[in-house]
């Protein structure tokens, strides 16, 4: 199995996945481009292995020791010897594009390179790549240290072998690693996306107060948090990709963002990791 992994893009997803392969017993580097980001991503991962020292779930040298196996990247080109790659940058076609054939200039004909787009074709990405036996999707949920879900994204260019690994590497996480086709929004997107579009329609249609349109669907439709306070903790952005991708890979503008959402990510109201979306949240 992969034991050397790079993860590029160290938002809330990239963190939350190096927090993963760090408890895994693994080793990872860390690449963003930004350096307020990157520091921003170790605290993230750091609060994360604290946090489970706090619950009793790790040790104290243990938490030293993981931390100790994450090294950060300034450069694209110190990842070269890494078995596995696993992108977790903006949800924007040309940047995974480029940052895909960046990756097999700089990495060796065996890593494997994965994407955790939410919506974006995997395919496209693969062909793009110019090593596309090589590309698969490794689709976490947030907040990935607490979410048991990877689907792991085959496309019909994947070598077999790669896909096998790709599967393996998930469950060896300790993931559900369930098999789903190269389809837009996949399984769990496909669904839930479309979904929150309805929640915010709902919302802006009939003015009914955000925390009550939440309370309303915990207590009456049993979610575990309301599909506002969701979308916040996804991210306004992320939300409004993904659904675009959604309804341009179905050819479906019902699928399109509600201009609710396009007007909070023109104002940067981009839900907990901006302080503000549909509620409030403490900056830290
Ligand atoms: N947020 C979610 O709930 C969620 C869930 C599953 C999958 N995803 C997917 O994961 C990916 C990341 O989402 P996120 O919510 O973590 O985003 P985010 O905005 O929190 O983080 C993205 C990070 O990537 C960095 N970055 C951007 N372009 C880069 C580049 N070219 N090279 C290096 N670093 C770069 C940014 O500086 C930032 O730190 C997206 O594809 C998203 O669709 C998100």
């Amino acid at each position: 199995m992969a034991q050397r992994i790079g993860v590029v893009g160290l938002g809330t997803m990239g963190a939350g996945i190096v927090q993963v392969c760090l408890e895994a017993g693994l080793t990872v580097i860390g690449l963003d481009g930004s350096v307020e980001a990157r520091d921003r991503g170790v605290a993230h991962v750091r609060r994360g292995l604290e946090r489970r020292v706090t619950k009793g779930q790790l040790s104290e040298s243990d938490c030293a020791e993981a931390l100790g196996r994450l090294r950060l990247a300034e450069d694209i080109a110190e990842l070269s010897a890494v078995d596995l790659v696993i992108e977790a940058i903006a949800e924007l076609p040309d940047a995974k594009h480029s940052l895909f054939r960046d990756l097999v200039r700089v990495t060796s004909a065996t890593t494997i390179l994965a994407t955790n787009t939410s919506a974006i074709s995997v395919t496209g990405i693969a062909e793009a790549s110019g090593r596309p036996s090589h590309v698969v999707g490794l689709h976490f949920f947030n907040p990935a240290p607490v979410m048991p879900l990877v689907e792991v994204v085959r496309t019909r260019l994947v070598d077999e072998a790669v896909y096998r690994a790709a599967l393996d590497f998930a469950g060896a996480l300790g993931k559900e690693a369930v098999p789903c086709p190269d389809t837009p929004g996949f399984i769990v997107n496909r669904v839930l996306v479309p979904m929150l579009n309805d929640a915010v329609r709902t919302l802006a249609e009939t003015g009914v107060d955000p925390a009550d349109l939440d309370r309303a669907l915990k207590a009456g439709a049993g979610w575990p948090m309301g599909p506002l306070a969701l979308i916040d903790l996804i991210g306004v952005d992320v939300q409004v990709h993904a659904s675009e991708a959604i309804a341009s890979g179905l050819d479906n503008p019902a699928y399109a963002p509600h201009p609710l959402l396009r007007r909070m990510l023109e104002e940067g109201r981009l839900g907990r990791k901006s302080g503000r979306g549909f509620h409030e949240y403490p900056t830290t």
